[in-house]
C-alpha cells in the first residue's frame, strides 16, 4: 500500500468539504488502470488526486461517497480474490484499508450504483467532479444516467469550489510531501547540468532524470522537457547531441511517494559557458525570476507577479535594444508577449498544475480577477491573490520562436514597442526559462527544496 497521512487529516478534510458544500452527497470515482497496448499491459497506476487528497487509497477501481446531509462518508470495492492474489500476492481488504483513512463503512463497488440512484429518487443533489478519463466518463454517465457527451458539463459548480478552496492552501504535513518533491527534482536537475558537455546525448540525460525521479518517488511530474530548442515550450524530442554553444533547457520535476509534485526548468550553457549574448539575455530571465520571488508574500495577487516579472523583462529587452517606448504600457498592451508568450505559472500540489482538471477559471481566477484574452496574458494560469500555503511556480522566460516574429513583423504588431530589425538579430537564440517552487507563508515566501544553481557562477561551477 502507498503510505499514508494519519488518518485525522482525510477525516477533517472530508469535514471541512462537507462544511463548504453542505447538501446532497459527492461521487468520487478512483482511476482504472490503464492500458498501453493491449488491455493487460499498463500504465504505471495514478490515482485521481482529490480522490488520494480526500480517501488517500492509491488502488485501482474503488469508489467513495461523501454523503453531506448525513454525515457519513464510505468507499465502494471489491475485495481481491485468489484469482489476483495468486499474481498480486496477498493483500488487505478494502474495510481495513478504509479504516486507515477514518472509513467505517465499505461496500461492493456494485452497491455504488444503488447509492446513488436512492440519492436522486431522494431528489438530492448528486455532485462530481469534471471526469477527464474516458472510463471515468462512462462510468459515472451509467452510474447518473447523464449523457456522457454532455457529463463533464455536469459537473458540480459547488463542488469544484469547495475542493479548490481546500486543496490551494496545503497543510504542513502537504508541505514536507513538496519539499520532498523538490529534493527529487533538485537531484534530477544537478545530475544533468553534471553532465552538461558537447558530445552527451538529449535522450540519455532525459532518462538520467527519469530515472532518478523513479529512484526516490513515483517517477516523473510529467513527460520531461529538455531540449536544445527552449523556444518550443514543451519539447519532447530528445535526439540532439550536446553542442558546445547551444543552450540545453529541461524543464522537470518529480512526483514523490505521496504523490505530491515539483517543476523545475534551468537553461544550461553547453559546456558551462554561456555567450555574451546568451549570458545577457539569462540575467533578465533570472532578475525577472528573483524579483518575482521577492515580491512574492500573502496579498499579493499572481497577476501582479507576472506583470512584475514581464515589466523586468521588457525593460530588460529595452536596455539591450529588442523594444522601445514605455515598458509598462508594453506590457499592459501585450507586446512583451512576442517573448515571454506564457504566464508566470500555476500552482502545484498533487498535481503539477494542481487542479487543472477542475477547470483553470475555478483554480486560477475568481470574481475578482478574471481572465484576460490578450495574447500572453490569456496563458496566466494562476492570477487570483497569493494566501499563507499556496504553492505556486515562478518561471518566466524569453523565447525568440521564429514562425511568431515573422507573423508579428508582418502585422506590423507592437511596432512602436518592438525593434523587429534587432529582434531579427536573435531568430535562431532559442528560448530560456527559468522555474522554482514558491511556498507562500504568512509573512512572506520561502523557495521549496534545496537550492538549486542558477546564477551564471553557479551554472559555471556546477558543469565545470
Ligand atoms: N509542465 C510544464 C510547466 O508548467 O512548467
Ligand atoms: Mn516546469
Ligand atoms: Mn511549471
Amino acid at each position: 500500500m502507498n503510505p499514508l497521512f494519519e488518518t485525522k487529516i482525510y477525516t477533517n478534510r472530508r469535514e471541512k468539504l462537507t462544511a463548504a458544500v453542505g447538501h446532497g452527497i459527492a461521487v468520487f470515482l478512483g482511476n482504472h488502470e490503464a492500458s498501453m497496448n493491449y488491455p493487460a499491459n499498463t500504465y504505471n497506476f495514478r490515482q485521481d488526486s482529490d480522490f488520494l487528497y480526500f480517501f488517500g487509497l492509491s488502488i485501482a477501481d474503488i469508489a467513495a461517497v461523501i454523503d453531506f446531509d448525513a454525515h457519513r462518508s464510505i468507499i465502494f470495492g471489491n475485495n481481491f480474490g485468489i484469482d489476483d492474489i495468486i499474481w498480486m500476492g496477498d493483500q488487505p481488504t478494502i474495510a481495513s484499508l478504509a479504516e486507515k483513512v477514518g472509513v467505517t463503512e465499505t461496500h461492493p463497488f456494485s452497491k455504488l450504483a444503488d447509492y446513488i440512484q436512492q440519492a436522486q429518487q431522494q431528489g438530492r443533489k448528486v455532485h462530481f467532479t469534471p471526469p477527464y478519463r474516458g472510463e471515468n466518463q462512462i462510468q459515472l454517465s451509467n452510474l447518473t444516467g447523464i449523457n456522457v457527451n454532455v457529463i463533464r458539463e455536469e459537473a458540480s459548480l459547488e463542488l469544484i469550489k469547495g475542493i479548490v478552496s481546500l486543496r490551494s492552501a496545503k497543510e504542513p504535513c502537504e508541505i514536507e510531501e513538496m519539499d520532498k518533491a523538490c529534493d527529487i527534482g533538485v537531484k534530477m536537475h544537478t545530475a544533468v547540468m553534471r553532465r552538461c558537455h558537447n558530445g552527451e546525448s538529449e535522450r540519455e540525460l532525459a532518462g538520467i532524470a527519469e530515472g532518478i525521479a523513479l529512484s526516490f518517488g513515483n517517477g516523473i511530474s510529467f513527460p520531461v522537457i529538455l531540449s536544445q530548442h527552449g523556444e518550443t515550450l514543451h519539447n519532447h524530442l530528445h535526439n540532439g547531441i550536446l553542442k558546445t554553444g547551444n543552450m540545453l533547457l529541461m524543464d522537470a520535476g518529480a512526483e514523490g511517494l505521496m504523490n505530491y509534485c515539483s517543476d523545475y526548468t534551468r537553461t544550461l550553457p553547453i559546456d558551462g559557458k554561456f555567450t555574451t549574448k546568451q549570458q545577457e539575455i539569462y540575467e533578465i530571465v533570472l532578475k525577472a525570476n528573483l524579483d518575482a520571488i521577492d515580491a512574492a508574500q500573502p496579498g499579493m495577487y499572481n497577476k501582479n507577479l507576472h506583470r512584475l516579472s514581464c515589466e523586468v523583462i521588457a525593460q530588460g529587452l529595452k536596455d539591450l535594444g529588442l523594444m522601445k517606448g514605455d515598458v509598462k504600457e508594453a506590457v499592459e498592451l501585450g507586446a512583451h508577449a512576442l517573448f515571454m508568450v506564457h504566464g508566470l505559472g500555476h500552482q502545484i500540489g498533487l498535481d503539477v498544475h494542481d487542479m487543472e482538471g477542475l477547470g483553470q477559471i475555478h483554480v486560477g481566477y475568481d470574481e475578482t480577477v478574471r481572465p484576460s484574452n490578450i495574447f500572453g496574458w490569456a496563458s496566466l494560469r494562476m492570477a487570483r491573490e497569493l494566501k499563507p500555503g499556496f504553492v505556486v511556480s515562478i518561471e518566466p522566460g524569453i523565447y525568440f520562436i521564429p514562425h511568431l516574429i515573422d507573423i508579428w513583423k508582418k502585422e506590423k504588431k507592437f511596432e512602436q514597442y518592438i525593434n523587429y530589425d534587432i529582434v531579427e538579430q536573435y531568430r535562431s537564440f532559442g528560448g530560456i526559462r527559468i522555474e522554482d517552487d514558491l511556498l507562500i507563508t504568512e509573512n512572506g515566501h520561502r523557495v521549496l527544496g534545496p537550492h538549486l544553481p542558477k546564477t551564471v557562477q553557479e551554472l559555471a561551477e556546477i558543469i565545470g
